[in-house]
């Protein structure tokens, strides 16, 4: 059975403006992103995709779009962008890009015009309201990045929505001429050769029409992001969202062989309704567990059983480990549980997501006051709300700009760029990025690991264990989550086989074993030989 790319393959998670400064301003750009191509294609990913690389006023990096087909001159030229997907190409991967629907920037020529005035073309492009009787707010909708959702507007008199920033106003999805207009914009990238897009909030684009009041979220603790003191009832995952996930899905499919992303936070089972009735919604609602889960064992075992089950059938599974919206998987479980996690991530049934410097252990970084960038670190400061941690230049050297710029970058690179660096990691046999190498190659080797069946193994304490097979083909992935050491009996499992690798890189068995001591914190893939025996 073939499948299809983004089944097989590895998304690698580019945030341009932190990967690699080619024009000398302290920013990336596409510029640099050719000249690391080679770097990319050398993991053995399958596809990149961008965060956005939009002309855009950035106040929030570029998830505020001021004109969607068009690259910003900070970032290079559609020219250039040309040049990247051939690129991309030629080295046999594939290129994903951000799609902003849900709001533009203030500053988009769609916004300039619905504000100018009630009667205006655009008018019901965007989301208006007159105030309340009191002349305060329509309702109580918060924003995600603290504060009213409504901005007041002078000019014409009526508050406008935004989810986020004042900045980014929400486009109203229902009216058609703003549906056909963002249809054209996935034509216009398309028709360039993109391969797909990462659908930022989808599960937001359609509010209530009746603006009713969201419930108050009795769960809510000081220092939690602001948008959590409401239960989200009538701003988000409204049921006519459906309807413009398979419209998007449609424009893809006028297509061969795109793929939709979704970027959605919701509870598994709401996530899973993102597939589509009938499959024809998101080919990948992403799955974002592994960044929220408790890292132990029981829990990880918990919620792969509770997706696995809840997946509609014909749905493909995917993991995120990390992105630019989330502390470090290194700083979320520690640098030992990071090899640990590595091996999770690469060898789970489903398409893995790796966000760039995951695979060299990069950190979270602190920021200086004075270097904060984060609009929502400025807008709720000092509860460690701030994205800016985790978006730092990738370290790809020792040099002082860690071969990422000539000039100070626009965020600090971190104080252990000295050893936590591609090219000192390249000449280290033990290195985090010497294993994500030998991961994503054993993963391209055996589709066992990749597309196969997924099979649980029961077990107890730290250990974490599943079987992965294809076509003869099949692994035990065995993963100790704790500081302790871990005896596995294959033969209590009805099972033998040879380790091929472990997240220690130090051992390879020659010949099958029918015990494997496990260290602390390790996690071991072994090839299964047939035993005769069924397990119990
Ligand atoms: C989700 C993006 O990942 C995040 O970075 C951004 O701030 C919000 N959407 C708003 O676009």
């Amino acid at each position: 059975m073939t499948h299809e790319w983004w089944k097989r393959g590895v998304i690698y998670q580019i945030y341009p403006r932190s990967f690699q400064d080619d024009d000398g301003d302290g920013v990336g750009d596409l510029g640099g992103i050719l000249e690391r191509l080679d770097y990319c294609a050398s993991l053995g990913v399958e596809a990149l995709w961008l965060s956005p690389v939009y002309p855009s006023p950035m106040a929030d990096f570029g998830y505020d779009v001021s004109d969607y087909t068009n690259i910003h001159p900070m970032f290079g030229t559609l020219a250039q962008f040309d040049l990247l997907v051939e690129e991309v190409k030629r080295r046999g991967m594939k290129l994903i890009l951000d799609y902003v629907p849900n709001h533009t920037s203030d500053e988009h020529p769609w916004f300039q015009d619905s504000r100018s005035a009630r009667t205006s073309a655009q008018r019901d492009w965007y989301l208006w309201h007159d105030p309340a009787a009191d002349g305060g707010p329509p309702n109580n909708w918060v924003s995600n990045f603290g504060g009213s959702a409504w901005q007041w507007d002078e000019l014409t008199g009526q508050y406008y929505y935004h989810a986020f920033l004042e900045k980014q106003p929400d486009l109203n999805w229902r009216h058609p001429q703003v549906r056909a207009a963002m249809h054209d914009v996935l034509r216009f990238w398309l028709d360039r050769g993109v391969d797909g897009f990462r659908v930022d909030v989808l599960w937001h684009l359609i509010k209530d029409d009746q603006w009713r009041d969201n419930p108050p979220n009795l769960g809510y603790k000081p220092g939690d992001p602001p948008h959590y003191s409401q239960v989200p009832l009538y701003t988000t995952d409204r049921p006519e969202v459906q309807g413009i996930v398979s419209e998007l899905r449609s424009v893809l499919d006028e297509f061969t062989g795109r793929v939709l992303i979704g970027e959605i936070y919701l509870p598994v089972e709401r996530l899973v309704a993102y597939y589509g009735a009938n499959l024809d919604g998101a080919h990948l609602p992403f799955n974002f567990q592994l960044l929220q889960s408790q890292w132990n064992a029981r829990s990880i075992a918990a919620l792969i059983d509770q997706y696995e089950h809840a997946l509609p059938p014909g749905g493909w599974p995917n993991w995120v480990l990390g992105n630019h919206d989330n502390p470090r998987v290194a700083a979320r479980v520690g640098l030992p549980q990071a090899r640990v996690a590595a091996m999770l991530l690469l060898t789970l049934r489903g398409t893995p997501t790796l966000y760039y410097g995951d695979e060299i252990g990069m950190v979270n970084v602190p920021i200086p006051p004075d270097r904060i960038r984060d609009p929502l670190e400025m807008n709720v400061p000092g509860v460690g709300l701030g994205r800016d941690p985790y978006r730092t230049p990738m370290q790809w050297d020792g040099s002082p700009h860690a071969g990422f710029s000539v000039v100070e970058p626009w965020l600090p690179i971190s104080d252990d760029c000295a050893i936590v660096n591609v090219q000192a990691e390249d000449a280290d046999r033990e290195s985090i990025l010497s294993l994500y190498r030998r991961l994503l190659h054993l993963r391209r080797t055996h589709p066992a690991l990749s597309v196969g069946n997924y099979e649980p193994v029961a077990t107890t304490g730290d250990l974490l264990a599943y079987v992965r097979r294809a076509r003869g083909d099949q692994f035990l992935v065995a993963l100790n989550l704790g500081e302790g050491p871990y005896a596995l009996s294959l033969a209590s499992l009805g099972m033998a086989g040879r380790t091929v690798l472990s997240t220690y890189l130090d051992r390879e068995d020659s010949v099958p074993a029918a015990e494997i001591s496990l260290r602390a914190n390790e996690g071991v893939i072994v090839a299964l030989v047939s035993t005769g025996r069924r397990r119990a």
